[in-house]
């Protein structure tokens, strides 16, 4: 059981927050395996989402969570391709997020002058988000 309990600390760690910041690029569409890895391994039932007679609860979440997702092109915010976002905020609103602003960094693969527009509209945009946060 030593494997579990490591698994259990990791989940304490994270629902011990007070507030999250994920920083992720985009990978193939979606979220680097890395960054899925410690997904599998805080959701749990139980620890952070539980299941009632109504449907499945979220037991983590209920604090702010930022968002920095860095692509290489650029998404609409709905682009149904962009699973990067979509399953992060899935997989969140399933642990009990409700409060997730999303800060874009994109296009990051680009000439000069437009990485360069796209970071500064990025740090603006974090700035906005940290005042509040
Ligand atoms: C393995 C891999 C897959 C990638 N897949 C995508 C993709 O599907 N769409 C996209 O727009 N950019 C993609 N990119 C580009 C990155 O999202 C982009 O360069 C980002 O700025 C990287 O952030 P980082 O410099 O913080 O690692 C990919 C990069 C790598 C290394």
């Amino acid at each position: 059981m030593k494997k579990w309990s490591e698994i259990e600390k990791i989940i304490e760690q994270f629902k011990s927050a007070d507030k999250y910041l994920i920083s992720t690029p985009m990978w193939n569409f979606s979220i680097p395996y890395k960054l899925k890895h410690y997904i599998d391994i805080i959701v749990q039932p139980s620890y952070t989402f539980t299941v009632t007679d109504t449907g499945y609860k979220g037991l983590a979440g209920g604090k702010p969570i930022c968002l920095i997702l860095a692509r290489g092109a650029s998404y609409d915010n709905d682009s149904p391709i962009a699973f990067q976002k979509k399953y992060l905020e899935f997989i969140l609103g399933f642990i009990g997020f409700t409060d997730i602003k999303n800060v874009f960094c994109q296009p990051m693969l680009a000439d000069e002058n437009t990485v360069k527009k796209a970071q500064d509209a990025a740090i603006n945009n974090a700035k906005t988000i940290a005042a509040a946060f």
